[in-house]
Formats: structure tokens, C-alpha cells, sequence
């Protein structure tokens, strides 16, 4: 792999995403991979737009996370688990946090099953009983909240000292984070394929949302792979 922005060889990838230091509220960092022409997915999941460097990156970025946050259409597609690898600096893996309106979730997934901490899932007492009752019973740490709106989301994991935010998607909720002005960070790896298809793109919300002006932090390429970084302009202080 060679770095691009900054010019130079063979990248600390660790130090290349490093979160700011002293956070003092949620850092939102997004993080996803798109085929040349905008492509989200290939037959419904995000693996057939892998590659060894974006797995190398998407490693990274969760070693350096307290929180991955995903939706659940994300956590039920891409059939999630609990992270394997320990955040740097600590003996425990970041825990996964899901957003769910509807608290459905298979019980069987390795969120529940496959997990060295606790999955969150962050739902509302809105959702049915025993739907939350049975993410519970399968060992979701189940949080009801007032609402899902985005300053709520970001409050909870606020509270519990989960501030360097990875969100691994997908769309619904990373249009839910641009509408709402919280995305600090985008992390897009643009795989050299052309996919065509119906799958969409990497935000998705209702019309009306004011474009964010972002601007370009680093650029690192292999094998025709680029791992882009952009910031929001307002967060570029903090980097
Ligand atoms: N290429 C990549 O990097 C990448 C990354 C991630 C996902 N993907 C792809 O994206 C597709 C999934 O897209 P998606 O848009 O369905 O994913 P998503 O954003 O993960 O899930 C959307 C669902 O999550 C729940 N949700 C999310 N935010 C919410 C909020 N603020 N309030 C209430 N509920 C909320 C809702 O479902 P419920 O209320 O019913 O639970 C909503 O329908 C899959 O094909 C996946 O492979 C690709």
C-alpha cells in the first residue's frame, strides 16, 4: 500500500486514522466501501467490493474505536458478529451497538451468539415486548430509549464514554447521521469495479437535506483500490 496524500510508502495505518485526542463529545467516523459506480452492495452484501486493503483499514478502524454502530438492516444482511480484535489500549473488543425501531433481530446471530461483550441494541419501548424481552434473554445489553433521532443516539453512547464512533452503515443510518449534520468523518474505500445493478448508495434519507462541504484528509491506494478519507469541514480543527 503507498499513501498517496501524503505522499510516501508503506503508511501506519494506526496513526493515519487516529481519532483526535481528548474527545469531548462523540467523534462520528463513517466507514464504507463502494464499487467506481456508487454501488453499496452485489447481490445484497458489501463482501463481493472487498479487498485486501480495505479489510486491512476496516481492521484498523476498529481497533481504534470504543463503539461500532450499524444499523440493523446492516447487522441482518451482512449477518454481523461481535468484534474479534481488542481496541488499542484496552483488553476488550469494541462492542457492536445496533439501532433497531423494530427490535427485530434474530436471536441466532453471532451479535448474540458470537460476542466477547455485550451487543447494544438501542431500540424504544415502542418496540414489541417480547422482541426486547428475547434480545435481552439472548444477552443484548437493550437499551430503550425516548426516541432514535440521532442527537439521542449519539447521547446514550455518549454517556456511557463510547466517543470514538465507528459507523459501519448502512445507508438508512448514515442518512439518518448526514441529515442530521453529526458525520465528522467518511472513510470510502472505492473498490475498481463497475457494478451496475440495483443496489443503492452509501447514504440514503428524504429529499431536502443541505449538501455538507467535506474535504479530502488522505488518499492511500493498492492494487487500484483507493481508501479515501474526508472530513467534514467544521470538524477540521480537531484532525
Ligand atoms: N458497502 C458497504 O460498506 C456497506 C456497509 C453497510 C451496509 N451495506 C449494505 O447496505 C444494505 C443495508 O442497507 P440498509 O439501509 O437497510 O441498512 P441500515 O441503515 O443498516 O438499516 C436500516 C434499518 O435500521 C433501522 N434504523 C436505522 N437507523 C434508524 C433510526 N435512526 N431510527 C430507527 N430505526 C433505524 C431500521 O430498521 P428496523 O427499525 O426495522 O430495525 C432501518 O430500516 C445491505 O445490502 C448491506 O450489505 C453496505
Amino acid at each position: 500500500m503507498r499513501s498517496l496524500l501524503p505522499p510516501g510508502s508503506d503508511p501506519d495505518l494506526t496513526q493515519t486514522y487516529a481519532y483526535p485526542a481528548d474527545l469531548s463529545r462523540p467523534w462520528v467516523r463513517v466507514n464504507f466501501v463502494s464499487s467506481l459506480d456508487g454501488a453499496v452492495s452485489v447481490d445484497g452484501v458489501s463482501s463481493g467490493l472487498g479487498s485486501p486493503a480495505d479489510k486491512a483499514v476496516f481492521g484498523v478502524l476498529r481497533r481504534l474505536a470504543d463503539v461500532i454502530l450499524v444499523g440493523s438492516g446492516t447487522a441482518r444482511a451482512e449477518r454481523y458478529r461481535g468484534a474479534r480484535t481488542p481496541t488499542i489500549g484496552r483488553d476488550t473488543p469494541p462492542p457492536i451497538a445496533v439501532v433497531t425501531g423494530s427490535a427485530s433481530l434474530e436471536t441466532d446471530l453471532g451479535l448474540f451468539t458470537d460476542t466477547a461483550v455485550p451487543t447494544i441494541v438501542l431500540t424504544t419501548a415502542e418496540a414489541p415486548a417480547d422482541r426486547r424481552a428475547a434480545l435481552r434473554e439472548a444477552g443484548g445489553d437493550v437499551v430503550e430509549l425516548p426516541d432514535l433521532r440521532v442527537p439521542t443516539l449519539l447521547g446514550e453512547l455518549d454517556r456511557r464514554g463510547l466517543r470514538r464512533v465507528l459507523c459501519e452503515g448502512g445507508p438508512g443510518l448514515h442518512g439518518d447521521l448526514v441529515a442530521a449534520g453529526a458525520v465528522d468523518e467518511l472513510c470510502l474505500t472505492l473498490s475498481p469495479l463497475l457494478a451496475a445493478g440495483e443496489a443503492g448508495r452509501i447514504a440514503r434519507s428524504a429529499a431536502g437535506v443541505e449538501p455538507e462541504d467535506m474535504t479530502l484528509h488522505s488518499v492511500l491506494e493498492e492494487d487500484s483500490t483507493l481508501l479515501l478519507r474526508y472530513h467534514i469541514r467544521h470538524s477540521s480543527e480537531h484532525l
